[in-house]
């Protein structure tokens, strides 16, 4: 331990009088990151936790390296060496996407200037700028100005709240409540609906399609039988975009049933909301506006870094049954006076500024400039899921309407066994995820779909081109045959062999 002398600690305070420490630490850390990224030929080193976990144990945390850019070359070896660059055209796994520099700028002055977004008395500005994009995006939805709504960190966030103003709605006992949503739709919609109180059988899936859509008879006949069972649906969550499949349910539909049946209805159109600025593909959201709150994650497809969410309501009254008002903060008085504490509407108190990057995106490049980022990688998932229909070595699920690609790697005599073939080919495909995983080359996703193991392609990289993605293919079908001829006629088949780096 060392016992620095009075004082010591004073330059590393951000003020007037430490600006140009600041002006070189930034520079210093831009700077490695700008190195990181133009050397980064892979997405990933491929290195596994058993072998990066001692080297950041082994760090002493009660002495201080007193110097930045020792920090940084420390830094070097246990982040940004090994840490997984969405920004690499061979990235194709999870819903992360490469970000833009304004929204960069952005992140790096929301968190030297530190607003916080709670209360007017913490942010000025920093508020009206969020009121703005939430007005401008509840413009893109189609929403009246009754509208409101409010930042949040993602959307599992977004989800929750969505769910809570629709449960304090429809004010029934939480043992009768449902939620009704898709087979397809996001596990963060049951996690709500645990932490919101409601019983184990709260949510219910009805079935989808085959291109993985909610099927709007299979909801009338749910909603039917909530109505004949004494249950009441508190919500339909529709999604516009599935994780996997990048679905979107037939919003016109749904909306008709709800309005029918007198149900709220929440989008989780935190992947879709992309098209919210598309020029080519919006009314691929038509009938979004009929939605009582929708879910947005910038973070997904609008080229932000995380977090930047936001969660948005048709009738912006509703946001009071979020509210609290404390004495300290923002009490009732302040909100009868008019003024702008977004606390009043958020399940966050101190809240980060992330409305900033999508203000500085949206001033620097416009909404048809990201529009086209999305619109590039929507035409770059249609021409990928054309190439692997074709080809004889994958079975492909559905075409998506965004820009996922769910695959899989049939072994050649698969269908020559049935029992153990399928199991083969499960085995197969994750053992060929892992262990392009390991290699670094590439960066894929796997889920199941009717049981079976699959792999997936998120695309959201426009510079990913048509020859990363036949690259991919041939990494994985390489991985999966190498599986099946050498390392499978060793394994018990009771599971996968797994791939050590
Ligand atoms: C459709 C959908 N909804 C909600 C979420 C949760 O969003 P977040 O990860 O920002 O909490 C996801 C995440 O992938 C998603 O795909």
């Amino acid at each position: 331990m060392t016992f620095p002398h009075a004082g010591a600690a004073r330059p590393y305070l951000f003020n007037d009088r430490t600006v140009e420490g600041y002006r070189r630490a930034m520079a210093a850390g831009t700077e490695r990151v700008a190195d990181r990224i133009r050397r980064a030929d892979r997405p990933f080193s491929g290195v596994s936790p058993e072998r990066l976990a001692p080297e950041i144990a082994a760090i002493d945390l009660e002495r201080p390296l007193h110097d930045h850019a020792a920090a940084l070359d420390e830094l070097e070896r246990v982040y940004l060496r090994d840490a997984v660059y969405f920004h690499h055209p061979r990235y194709l796994a999870h819903l992360n996407c490469p970000v833009v520099i304004p929204a960069l700028l952005g992140e790096a002055v929301l968190s030297a200037v530190n607003s916080s977004l709670d209360t007017w008395d913490q942010s000025a500005g920093g508020t009206l700028i969020e009121r703005r994009l939430i007005e401008w995006t509840a413009g893109r939805i189609g929403f009246g100005p009754a509208s409101d709504g409010v930042f949040t960190s993602g959307g599992t966030q977004s989800n929750l709240h969505a769910l809570l103003l629709a449960r304090e709605e429809a004010g029934a006992a939480p043992s009768r409540l449902r939620v009704i949503t898709s087979e397809a739709g996001h596990f963060s919609v049951r996690k709500a609906a645990n932490l919101l109180g409601l019983g184990p059988d709260a949510v219910v899936t009805v079935e989808t399609d085959t291109q993985r859509r909610m099927r709007p008879a299979a909801l009338a006949r749910e909603l039917d039988r909530c109505r004949r069972d004494g249950l009441v649906v508190m919500a339909v969550v529709a999604t516009a975009g599935t994780t996997d499949f990048g679905s979107i349910d037939p919003l016109p539909e749904i909306a008709d049933l709800c309005a029918r049946a007198g149900v709220w209805l929440h989008v989780d159109a935190a992947y879709g909301c992309g098209l919210l600025v598309s020029r080519r593909r919006r009314h691929l959201l038509d009938g979004i506006e009929r939605a009582d709150s929708v879910t947005v994650d910038f973070h997904k497809s609008f080229f932000q870094p995380v977090s930047s969410s936001a969660v948005l309501v048709r009738d912006g009254a509703v946001l009071r049954h979020a509210a609290h008002h404390a004495d300290y903060l923002n009490p009732l008085r302040m909100a009868e006076r008019g003024i702008p504490n977004q606390v009043d509407k958020s399940l966050q108190t101190t809240r980060r500024f992330d409305a900033l990057k999508l203000w500085l995106t949206l001033r620097v490049m416009g909404p048809d400039a990201v529009g086209e980022l999305f619109d590039e990688v929507v035409d770059r998932a249609a021409e990928a899921h054309a190439l692997v229909a074709e080809d004889p070595r994958f079975e492909v699920v559905t075409r998506s309407p965004l820009s996922t690609l769910v695959f899989r790697y049939l072994p050649p005599d698969y269908l020559r066994h049935e029992g153990p073939g399928r199991k083969l080919a499960d085995d197969a495909n994750l053992y060929a995820r892992e262990a392009l995983a390991a290699s670094g080359e590439a960066v894929v996703a796997g889920t199941k779909v009717d049981g079976r193991h699959y792999l997936k392609f998120t695309l959201l990289n426009p510079e990913t081109t048509m020859d990363d993605v036949a690259h991919v293919l041939d990494l994985l079908a390489g991985h999966a045959q190498r599986y099946v001829d050498d390392l499978a006629p060793l394994a018990d088949h009771s599971e996968v062999t797994h791939v050590h780096s």
